[in-house]
């Protein structure tokens, strides 16, 4: 019985860690723009590469942290680049503007 509670505490523990990083990471993110909205699918693309190739800087803040134009260059031009860098080097993701900003 005692070993069973244990156990039970272990699952509950590990259970709420693994809850915890996924909750940290959003599925999806929607950036509202004038032009379309943008769908990022943030699940999909953990499988295309390392999580540093986009969060190049180590930690997981938002983009906008530091891309405001003056810390680092405008987040317009950070997602593009970083975005449609890809697309085109893989031959694979969206390239024109519409297929990306969906009204
Ligand atoms: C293809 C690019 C890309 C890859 C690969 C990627 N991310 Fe992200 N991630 C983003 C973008 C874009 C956002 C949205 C944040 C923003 O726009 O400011 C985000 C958001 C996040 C956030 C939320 C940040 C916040 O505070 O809002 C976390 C945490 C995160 N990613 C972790 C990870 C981890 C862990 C991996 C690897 C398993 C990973 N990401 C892989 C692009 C990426
Ligand atoms: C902690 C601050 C910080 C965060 C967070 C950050 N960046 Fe950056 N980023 C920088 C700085 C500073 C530069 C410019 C210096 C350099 O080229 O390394 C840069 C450069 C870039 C460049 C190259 C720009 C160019 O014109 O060559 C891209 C693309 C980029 N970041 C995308 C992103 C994306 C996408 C995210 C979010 C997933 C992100 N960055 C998060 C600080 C940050
Ligand atoms: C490291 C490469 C890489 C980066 C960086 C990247 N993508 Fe992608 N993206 C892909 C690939 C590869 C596909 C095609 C996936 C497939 O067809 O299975 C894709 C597909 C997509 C699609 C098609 C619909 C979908 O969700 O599958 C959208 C929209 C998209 N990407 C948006 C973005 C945005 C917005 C960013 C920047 C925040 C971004 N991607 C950054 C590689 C990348
Ligand atoms: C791969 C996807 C993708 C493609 C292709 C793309 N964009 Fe974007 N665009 C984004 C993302 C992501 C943002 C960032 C939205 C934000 O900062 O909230 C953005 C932001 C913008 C903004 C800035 C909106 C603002 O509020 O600052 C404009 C304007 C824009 N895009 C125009 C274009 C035009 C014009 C094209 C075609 C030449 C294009 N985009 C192609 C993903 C894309």
């Amino acid at each position: 019985m005692k070993k069973l509670a244990v156990l039970l505490v272990i699952a509950a523990f590990v259970g709420t860690a693994c809850f915890a990083i996924a909750a940290d990471k959003p599925a999806k993110v929607t950036y509202e723009v004038k032009m379309g909205n943008v769908t990022f699918d943030h699940a999909k693309h953990e499988g295309l590469t390392d999580c540093a190739t986009c969060h190049h800087t180590g930690d997981q803040q938002p983009c906008k942290s530091c891309h405001d134009g003056t810390k680092a260059p405008a987040s317009k031009d950070a997602y593009h680049k970083n975005c449609k860098d890809c697309h085109k080097k893989e031959g694979k993701g969206p390239t024109k503007c519409k297929e990306c900003h969906v009204k």
